[in-house]
């Protein structure tokens, strides 16, 4: 056993609260029922993990979304789409080590897909990684033809292996971002419930829009997820009263509370669901995971 691993919910964890479900609506913690086994697999639906603001838990909500789904036996593609390769490193992998990267698939159409598709470390998970090359993407797509179908194009010829594809994009609404929105049929906006989180979405949702009416109609809102709840501070509750002020039933009723477990993940390059597979911050992840399936 690593000794590093914590205990559960031991002293590690920031959050003594069991406020894994919105706090204050009086709903139950396990009203996305228990998904029914699948028999088969795919075609994914495929979910863009967006927000411009940096820091508010796309990857680690990617990464543990991912895993969470995957307990639930669905088959799990992640996609790293940024060009930090925070995903990569969150689940073990060294980004600059990598021969072959979602960079080279988006690039290149002779290279084979399996080259690049890396193992998680979880079952039923794989992911495509990424690593610095892919800022290059952004420019060299400029001049493209088709240049915002590219990320669609390349994730084609995995949909049917698997069930849900969730990408990891960047903090930007650039060309990137534009490519993930544009093969998805779903975002999920994670916004952390902290001052300002609130500024910037509507260009978000502005951005959307946008997609929506030029490149993809089929693009919905999946949700909103509230990321860096502090039990501790009076504001965060407020914060999150704004946000489901602003989005109503699109917020899911899983919330992510604050806690250093998540940085400790990072560290051990593992999901929390396998990390402190007992822990509130598991529990709410796998919580996500039923209402991401229920909608
Ligand atoms: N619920 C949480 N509680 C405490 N720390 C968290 C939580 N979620 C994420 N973190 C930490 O906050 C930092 C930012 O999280 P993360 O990388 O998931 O955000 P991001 O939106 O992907 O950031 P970026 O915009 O840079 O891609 C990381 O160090 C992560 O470990
Ligand atoms: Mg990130």
């Amino acid at each position: 056993m690593d000794p590093r691993r914590p205990e559960p919910d031991g002293p590690h964890d920031g959050t003594a609260e069991e406020a894994t479900a919105a706090p204050g609506r009086g709903r139950h913690r396990l009203s996305a029922p228990e998904p029914a086994p699948l028999t088969s697999h795919g075609p994914a639906r495929v979910i863009a993990v967006a927000n411009q603001k940096g820091g508010v838990g796309k990857t680690t909500s990617t990464i543990n979304l991912g895993a969470a789904l995957a307990e639930y036996g669905r088959k799990v593609l992640l996609v790293d789409f940024d060009p930090q390769g925070a995903l990569s490193v969150g689940l073990g992998v060294q980004p600059h080590q990598l021969e072959s990267t979602i960079y080279n698939l988006l690039m290149d159409r002779d290279v084979d897909p399996h080259d690049v598709l890396h193992d998680t470390g979880v079952e039923n998970m794989d992911m495509l990684p990424s690593n610095i090359d892919l800022s290059a993407a952004e420019v060299q797509l400029v001049t493209e033809v088709g240049r915002e179908q590219a990320l669609g194009r390349a994730l084609k010829r995995f949909l049917s292996d698997y069930d849900i594809v969730l990408i990891d994009c960047q903090p930007s609404l650039g060309l990137l971002t534009i490519n993930a929105l544009t093969c998805a049929d779903a975002v999920l906006i994670p916004l952390a419930c902290e001052f300002f989180s609130l500024r910037g979405v509507a260009l978000l949702m502005d951005t959307i829009d946008k997609v929506q009416d030029r490149l993809n109609p089929d693009l919905k809102l999946l949700g909103v997820l509230a990321t860096m709840f502090d039990t501790r501070t009076l504001h965060t509750k407020e914060v999150h009263d704004r946000v489901v002020e602003a989005f109503g039933e699109k917020v899911f009723e899983a919330v992510i509370n604050r806690t250093i477990k998540f940085p400790e993940t990072t560290v051990a390059g593992e999901p929390i669901t396998a990390w402190a597979p007992t822990s509130h911050a598991a529990e709410a992840y796998r919580m996500l995971a039923r209402e991401v399936i229920a909608r």
